[in-house]
This record gives C-alpha cells, structure tokens and sequence, in this order.
C-alpha cells in the first residue's frame, strides 16, 4: 500500500481534507491497471461468451429497487450501544466476542443470542440497545422536493433485468444469452477499514446469464469439463470444516456441489480470469455460501476468493443462482410479461439466470500483492507484463553525446505505434532501473554509445535484470512479441555481459 500510495496506483480520496473512509482514488497508474483489467474482463465475457454490454444510469428510482428486493432486505442488523450511542453490526460483534456466526438470524434470535452471550460495547462496556435495520443504499431524490425517491444503485444487474424484453429481442430469443454491464456501484459501507477491499463506491463488472431452467447447459462446457476447481463447500463450513474439496468442472456437476453446467463453467472461467491476472491458482478457492449468508436472491452462492498476506481470504466474485427471483418480481411490479417463448420447443419460459458478479478494485489489489517481489536488494512488481500500466521505459544511457535526443526519438516512435512507454533521464540508470521495477515496468530500452555508431540497443527484462542487444528497426516488434509472451528475452537478441 505504501509503495501503491507513492507510485501512483491508488490513494485516499479527499486527502487534503482528512479523507472519508471508504473512498479510494485511482492514480494515474492505478487507472490504467484497472482498465487493463476490465479490457481484459470484456475479452473473456464480451468476445469470449459473446455477451452484449449495456450502460444504464447509477441513479434508480425507488420501485425498481423495491421489486429488486433491495429496498426491505439489503439491509444490516445493526445494534447501538445504550451508554455511549456507537453502532455495531450485529453479527460481527457476535462474531468477535462469541466465535460464533449469526448471520441469518432474526431479530429476535439475535436479541436473545446477545443477552444469553453477554455480548457488550466493545468500545466501553456498555449494555447494548435493541436490534434495528440499516439498509446500505445511498438514498436520494430525482429533482426537487422529496417526492421521487431514489437510490445509488447496489449493483449494475438491475440495469440489465429491466431492460429484459428488449435484451431478448435482441438476442432474437436464443437462450442462454448473456448481458454485461460495468460500472459504479454504491454500498453505504458500515465499517470500511480495508483499503480497497472494503469501498463504498466501487467498479463492478457483472455478467447475467438467462437460460432455460429446464436445459442449463453451456454450448463450451466440454471445454472446461477437466478443469480443477477448489471448493469450500457450506455442508463444511456449517460444521466447522475448513476443509476444501477439489474436483473437475463435471464432477462438480455429478456430484451435486453445485446447482448446474452453468454455475460449473462460471467457476472455471472465473478461476482462468484470475490466473490471467496473475494471480497463482493455489492462492484462488471457491467458498459456497452459507444458506444465512445468502442474499435475498439467491438460491446458491459461490465467493471466489483469493488469498492475501494483508487480509487474508478476500472475496474478489460472487457467483450467484438467482433463479427467476428478479424477472418474476419486475414482473409483478411492473405488470410486463417477461417471459419468453421459445420457437423450438414450442413453449414459454420465465428465464433463470446465474451470475458472475466481479468487483475490480479488490482483484486490483489482489493483483498488486501477488506481483510485490522482493529478490536481494531488488523489489519490483512482477505484474503480468501485458497488464502492466507502462510498457516500455527508455532511457539514455548518459545525458550527452545525442544519447537523450536518440532516446527521446525512440520514445516518441513507440508511442506513435501504441506502446505506453515512459521517458526517463533523471539519475543514475541504475536508479532509473530500480524506479521502473518498482511499477512493473517489464522492459528498458537503453540508448547507448554503440547506439549512435550501430543503430541497436539494450533491451532489458523486469524480472531477471537480463539484457540482449537488438535493432532499434525490430524493436517495436520484438517488444510486441515480449509482451504479449510469445518469446523469450533469450530468443530475441545477443546477450549483454554486465
Ligand atoms: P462482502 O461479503 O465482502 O461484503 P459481498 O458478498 O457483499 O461482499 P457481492 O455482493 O457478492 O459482495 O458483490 C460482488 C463483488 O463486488 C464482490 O465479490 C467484490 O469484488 C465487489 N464488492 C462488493 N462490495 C464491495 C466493497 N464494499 N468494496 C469493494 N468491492 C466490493
Ligand atoms: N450483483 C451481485 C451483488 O450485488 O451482490
């Protein structure tokens, strides 16, 4: 977080003015990794699963979110102190002073279970009050006056259940059929202590898949069918197992860990996302669950998580059964039809759906801890290298001898043919090197005296400090080939003794 603060990756919103919790800036870097990863996230969901991608507004008045269920049951069980007036979430107070977990409980359950516990105030001891709903929504008005109530939208699904009959006209009734959306999403946070991993804006990137709840098949699912995943299953949890089972994508489904085909292949896809972030597969699970942990929805939950030095197990995806919950409430609400009626098999359906649902700042942050390295006196960030920010740094080797406007000459050509390269000409070059590390820069191109005499340059590689000597002709190439890993440092040039 230090180095991500002073790079330029991510930094406390409204600094100068002693910041709110729950709001983080992206830096100039840090804004480009998060749209590194969601071009990324649209290579797997839009072109990969050719889903269709929409933009709908952030601000929903408040009926859609009543139908949507967000508006009786987003809510937290909050408890307040008598004697000093602070707020708990009840459940984790539960948690911290008892160890056990009374997610799902009711009121009164809960009332009971902190009386017959003794829980108190942590803050000063105090007795605590009576068990009251806080619902997590920003709320607000659409114009002036108080009359249109309306909310900052929890999550950018809403968006895509609404827009439902035109989506599958769309589609020209071809089910499953996917629908993406990403964009902001708001939660009033009670707590937000975590950095990124705990906003109460955030970038979300979620995926709705309507298929048939009679045929949840996926046309790709051969595809993945030997694919491994890890599982925490909730039958484990419950009874206090932290025990994780691993099986194939098809085993999954025979067995009956999870509900179908669809949900199997979501969780591979999501697994093969995070590996392409560069997160180690041995640091990704998949958590079901719990029935009271569960939002209103759904019926079958997975979290994928991964795994942190900093906090632990971090959910970065839910992945969540929601049945025919949102379209058979916006149909009730809305009086639409919202079925559909499928030509082949000569009958109408109400569309099921199941959803990935990723957050982008915590695989952000999950990102940036897994590439932190540390190798003797070096540190850099071994970020995947077509995902790294900067691409490319170019430096003169000495700040005389035309080495600068050399180097400034290839710096310009590499940005004129796309590459995110940075110029840098400030101290030593084994600074420079060190600074470029430091952001992931995975090469430097050094201009050099030989440079002026032959037209080549050093190339050298983030992660092994290696250097080849190859044509400034070839380097756009060959840096295109770098990166996107089709060859080797080795395979591209004469090696450099130091
Ligand atoms: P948690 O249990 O940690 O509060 P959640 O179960 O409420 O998370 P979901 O509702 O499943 O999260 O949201 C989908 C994804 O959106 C999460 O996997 C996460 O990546 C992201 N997300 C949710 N809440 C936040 C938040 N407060 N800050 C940052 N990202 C979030
Ligand atoms: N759309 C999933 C969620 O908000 O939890």
């Amino acid at each position: 977080m230090e180095l991500a603060k002073r790079r330029g990756f991510i930094w406390p919103s409204f600094e100068i003015y002693g910041g709110v919790g729950g709001f983080y800036d992206f830096g100039p870097l840090g804004t480009i990794l998060k749209n590194k990863i969601i071009q990324k996230w649209r290579e797997f969901y839009v072109i990969g699963e050719g889903f269709f991608e929409i933009d709908s507004p952030s601000v929903m008045p408040e009926e859609v979110l009543k139908a949507s269920g967000h508006v009786d049951h987003f809510v937290d069980a909050m408890v307040e102190c008598k004697k000093c007036g602070t707020a708990f979430r009840t459940a984790d107070l539960a948690r911290e002073q008892t160890g056990k977990d009374i997610e799902g409980m009711s009121k009164e359950e809960m009332e009971q279970f902190i009386g017959k516990n003794r829980v108190r105030c942590p803050d000063c001891g105090g007795e605590l009050g009576k068990i009251f709903d806080f619902n997590a929504m920003f709320r607000t008005t659409i114009g002036p006056g108080s009359k249109r109530v309306a909310y900052l939208r929890p999550e950018t699904a809403q968006g895509i259940f609404i827009d439902f009959k035109r989506l599958q006209r769309y589609a020209r009734g071809k089910l499953p059929f996917g629908v993406v959306q990403i964009g902001k999403g708001y939660r009033n946070e009670i707590s937000p202590r975590q950095g990124v991993i705990r906003l109460r804006e955030f970038t979300m990137a979620e995926a709705e898949v309507f298929f048939d709840p009679e045929d949840p098949h996926h046309p790709k699912f051969s595809n993945c069918a030997d694919e491994k995943i890890r599982l925490w299953r909730a039958e484990d949890e419950v009874e206090g197992r932290e025990k994780l089972t691993e099986v194939t994508a098809e085993q999954a489904v025979k067995k009956k860990f999870v509900c179908n085909e669809l949900m199997a292949y979501y969780l591979v896809l999501t697994k093969k996302f995070l590996c392409e972030l560069g997160i180690p597969e041995n640091a990704i699970r998949f958590r079901e669950q719990t029935p009271g942990q569960r939002a209103h929805y759904s019926s079958e939950t997975w979290d994928a998580e991964v795994d942190t030095a900093r906090f632990g197990w971090v959910e970065v995806t839910g992945l969540a059964y929601r049945t025919d919950y949102d379209l058979s409430r916006h149909a009730e609400f809305s009086k639409e039809d919202l079925t559909i009626f499928r030509a082949d098999k000569k009958r109408k359906v109400l569309c099921h759906v199941i959803e990935p649902s990723y957050g982008i700042d915590r695989p952000l942050y999950c990102m940036l801890e897994h590439a932190y390295t540390t190798d003797g006196k070096r540190k850099y960030l071994r970020l995947k290298k077509e995902l790294a920010p900067i691409e490319v740094g170019v430096f003169p080797h000495l700040n005389r001898d035309g080495m600068p406007e050399k180097a400034l000459e290839v710096h310009r050509s590499l940005k004129s043919k796309g590459f995110m390269s940075e110029y840098d000409d400030a101290g030593s070059i084994g600074r420079r090197y060190a600074r470029a590390d430091e952001i992931g820069i995975p090469y430097c191109v050094t201009i050099d005296h030989q440079t002026l005499k032959d037209g080549t340059a050093t190339i050298r590689d983030r992660d092994t400090a290696a250097q080849v000597r190859v044509a400034l002709a070839e380097l756009p190439s060959i840096l295109r080939s770098l990166i996107c890993g089709e060859v080797q440092l080795g395979e591209v040039g004469e090696p450099v003794k130091k």
